[in-house]
């Protein structure tokens, strides 16, 4: 049991007399009916959390049903490395805890370039490390969990093109293509060197290794792989069962995912009804195939209507951004038997007809899906948005960031979530405190 402060302070003060104990004994009651359930003796040093599992189609934490409102912030990590920007760090995952929402997707990686983790194969900055240290202590601290990339597809942050540069370097790449990231040899031995010290670093903090600590909800292999120079998709499922294979045998107590944008490849039967147009057959990727391997625990999928579609009005991609996420949930009930988790949505604000408004309809449309899957117990488990940042970050936005308490009709549909998840399946210890301010109206 967790001592309250207030029994703890009068246990301290020496020189008892009945009265008092008599108090904290009644205080301890208190604590004994009522302070689970309330969180008012809530100690934030010591929260415990436990390992997100899988049954199905469904999340399950301490053997109920987790349905997830969840958040993306690539900077964790580049911007921990600072001291000086360490508030941001806080910032965002405090107020992400006060909107309830329980995990945030960010980047375990930063490859060659400025603030690297690895500097070069092998070689890593312990400063860095510290600084992904004190996200992952940080976010424990507000009952937050993460979901880890560990590479990136694209350039940001060196991805799959600095493995292929080092590589080249040391004179073993056999191809100047970056998809050579996925079937050199070398260059394979050199990620899994480099998942395996991510998996296996002691935090400095905690003094938790990585593997071994809840607060991680899951690692993902690589943020939005694609392969075209092999649009077979033969080179990308090698690779990820590969992968996949190679974290199971460090850390068998995480949740894994791929990844993936979540398009159908060339021999889906869906390539032509379920992508948005005939090109994202080709990208080397297939959503059914790749994501049903054993290794792999739940799907992901990304909604990015305006990436996808140039000439499209916006009522057209929202049309198209619903029946992309309804054909994604089919596939997790009826194919795959997993977990669907929606890791990025977002919507451009440079479009010519662009408005806010805009932005609150397709996430609500996007938070609908997931109530109406937890509320049938479906695969539909969750959705994170792309992105959020705190103030003053206007040089780390692209397009699509908000500094999420800046609207407050935003800021409603997401609280608004929040309840309601809660409402079907339940609070996590750690809502608690939080939910209990803006769910009034909604019985927990
Ligand atoms: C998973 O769910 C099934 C069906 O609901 C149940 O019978 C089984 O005991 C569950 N397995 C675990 C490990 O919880
Ligand atoms: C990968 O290489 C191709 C061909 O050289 C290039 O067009 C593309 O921009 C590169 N992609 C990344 C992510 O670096
Ligand atoms: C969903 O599952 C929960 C617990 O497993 C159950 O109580 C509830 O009735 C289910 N809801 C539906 C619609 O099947």
């Amino acid at each position: 049991m967790v001592q309250s402060p207030m029994s703890r302070k009068l246990a301290r003060n020496g020189g008892l007399f009945y009265p008092v104990i008599g108090f904290a004994l009644f205080v301890t009651f208190l604590y004994l009916a009522f302070g689970d359930l309330w969180g008012f003796n809530f100690n934030r040093e010591e929260i415990k959390l436990s390992f997100v599992e899988r049954n199905g189609t469904q999340f399950f934490v301490d053997g109920k049903a987790f349905y997830i409102n969840g958040w993306n912030s690539y900077w964790l990590m580049d911007h921990a490395v600072d001291y000086s920007n360490r508030p941001r760090i806080k910032g965002i995952l405090q107020a992400g805890a006060k909107m309830g929402l329980t995990v945030c997707r960010t980047w375990a990686f930063n490859d060659g370039g400025y603030n690297a983790l690895q500097i070069s194969p092998g070689r890593f900055d312990e400063r860095v490390f510290r600084a992904l240290d004190h996200v992952i202590a940080e976010a424990r601290k507000n009952g937050i969990r993460l979901m880890l990339s560990l590479v990136n597809n694209l350039h940001a942050f060196g991805g799959k093109t600095e493995y292929v540069k080092w590589a080249e370097k040391e004179g073993v790449a056999l191809s100047s293509s970056n998809d050579s990231f996925f079937y050199d040899p070398t260059i394979r031995r050199y990620f899994k060197n480099y998942v395996k010290t991510v998996l296996t670093r002691r935090n400095i903090y905690t003094g938790m290794e990585y593997r071994d600590d809840p607060t991680i909800f899951a690692w993902e292999l690589i943020n939005e792989p694609r392969c075209m120079t092999d649009p077979s998709g033969d080179t990308l499922q090698d690779w990820i069962e590969e992968m996949s294979t190679f974290v199971k045998s460090i850390d068998r107590k995480h949740l894994l995912t791929v990844g993936l944008e979540g398009f159908y490849g060339r021999k889906s039967p869906k390539r032509s009804s379920g992508n948005p147009e005939f090109w994202a057959a080709d990208l080397g990727s297939d959503f059914i195939r790749n994501s049903m391997l054993s290794t792999i625990d739940f799907a992901s999928v990304h909604v990015y209507p305006d990436h996808w579609f140039h000439d499209k009005k916006f009522e057209e991609k929202l049309k198209f951004a619903a029946k992309w996420m309804l054909s994604h949930i089919e596939d997790g009930d009826k194919e795959l038997r997993k977990p669907i988790m929606f890791t990025e949505f977002g919507l451009s604000n440079e479009n010519e007809d662009f408005e806010p408004a805009q932005r609150d309809r397709f996430y609500k449309m996007v938070l609908d899906f997931i109530y109406k899957s937890a509320k049938r117990n479906r695969s539909g488990a969750g959705s994170f948005f792309w992105q959020f940042l705190v103030e003053g970050m206007e040089l780390y936005n692209d397009d699509f960031g908000i500094v999420p308490w800046e609207r407050p009709s935003t800021y409603q549909l997401i609280t608004e979530q929040s309840c309601r998840l809660a409402k079907e399946h339940g609070v996590l210890p750690t809502q608690m405190e939080h939910l209990k301010d803006f769910c009034a109206s909604t019985r927990l």
